[in-house]
């Protein structure tokens, strides 16, 4: 039986089920190797042949519990008629959107053609996983998606999104109408072709305060999860809005999602009395203490262990695994975890 489903289904399991997020990646040689066999990313990302091989590349190295599919959150403006490119060193780059003229240009009819090879990979990854293996789908969060898209990439705080959505909220609103609606039908195909939990990305959720946390997080969370459960009822969903702080809390009880997962700054005593009993729980490692391994880690790990044994429980990093992560703190890790 599949250790991540069974927790995810309310069932305490120990050791816990772990994967890391960017666990598929730049600190794997092998992924390197992969990787440099074509220049562009998203080529990569749609070539079947390389997200297959470079989502399974963490499983066979280091058996994972979990497999997340080898994809992009950006895809989706993409597959919108978005141009989106990554320059190496320098991260994503997209044409910003400027103004509701630019809003109403994207084209939401080829959302499945141009994503035919990601469910292409899906269903191939499905064939080829070990039956303990989970296989995670994903998107961003129509928050973190829209901040890219006007941003014209990543960014510090958004002060260009946070501006534009204070100055033209009725804009904003059909920007995150239409990524609500993509990404929900996105996620029902993920789900259709063979993810058998789906994860969405809300990483620059940290930057909102309240008013618009409730507006342009928990909202859109609420009626991406109704959309998808309609169709797909027992598809477990994972939410991520890193920094939310205090505002983990009203995620976990308001969304309808089935597990939260945590980064690094929230307190693990504050987060195992105020979050975990309402949904399951995922992390939340910091990447650096990762990173430099040794008795850190060691007393890293088990504190979490600890502190969230007493319920159900993912182990997993606040954020993705850095590029400079040695292979060998990813085993020491799992030597911990496994042996407890
Ligand atoms: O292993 C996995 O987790 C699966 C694949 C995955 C990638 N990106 C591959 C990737 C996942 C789940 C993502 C999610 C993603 N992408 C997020 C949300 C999670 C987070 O980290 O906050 C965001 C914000 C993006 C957008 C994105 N993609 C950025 C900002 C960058 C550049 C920064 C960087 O790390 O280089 C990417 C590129 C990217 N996505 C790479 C990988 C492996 C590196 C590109 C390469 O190998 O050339």
């Amino acid at each position: 039986m599949k250790s991540l489903l069974q927790t995810l289904n309310g069932k305490i399991i120990s050791p816990p089920p772990v994967w890391l997020m960017r666990q598929a990646g730049r600190h794997l040689p092998e992924y390197l190797n992969l990787r440099s066999q074509t220049d562009s990313f998203l080529d990569f990302c749609y070539s079947p042949d390389m997200a297959v091989e470079a989502t399974l590349q963490p499983i066979l190295r280091y058996g994972m519990d979990a497999a997340i599919l080898f994809s992009d959150i950006l895809v989706i403006p993409d597959a919108l008629g978005q141009r989106v490119s990554f320059i190496p060193g320098h991260g994503p780059r997209l044409e910003p959107l400027d103004g509701r003229a630019d809003i109403n240009r994207l084209d939401p009819s080829n959302l499945h053609a141009h994503l035919a090879p990601v469910y292409a990979a899906i269903r191939r990854i499905r064939t080829r996983l070990p039956k303990t293996t989970t296989l995670i789908g994903f998107a961003g969060a129509p928050w973190t998606v829209a901040t890219y898209m006007i941003e014209g990439g990543g960014s510090r705080d958004c002060q260009k999104t946070r501006t534009y959505a204070y100055e033209t909220k009725d804009d904003f609103q059909a920007l995150i109408d239409l990524l609500v609606d993509t990404t929900s039908s996105y996620l029902i195909r993920q789900a259709d072709e063979g993810a058998e939990v789906v994860q969405i990305f809300d990483s620059w959720a940290g930057v909102l305060p309240p008013m618009q946390f409730d507006d342009w997080v928990i909202k859109p969370f609420q009626k991406i999860v109704a959309a998808v459960k309609t169709v797909h009822p027992n598809l477990p969903i994972i939410g991520f809005p890193k920094g939310a702080g205090l505002g983990y809390a009203t995620f976990a009880t308001q969304t309808g999602v089935d597990a939260v997962s945590l980064d690094s700054m929230v307190p693990l005593v504050w987060a195992a009395e105020n979050v975990q009993p309402h949904t399951v729980i995922q992390g939340n490692l910091d990447n650096l203490v990762l990173r430099s391994g040794g008795q850190l880690l060691e007393a890293a790990v088990q504190e979490i262990l600890t502190v969230f044994s007493a319920r159900p429980f993912i182990f997993n990093l606040g954020h993705g695994i850095l590029p400079e992560t040695p292979v060998s703190h990813v085993e020491q890790l799992l030597d911990i975890i496994r042996r407890n």
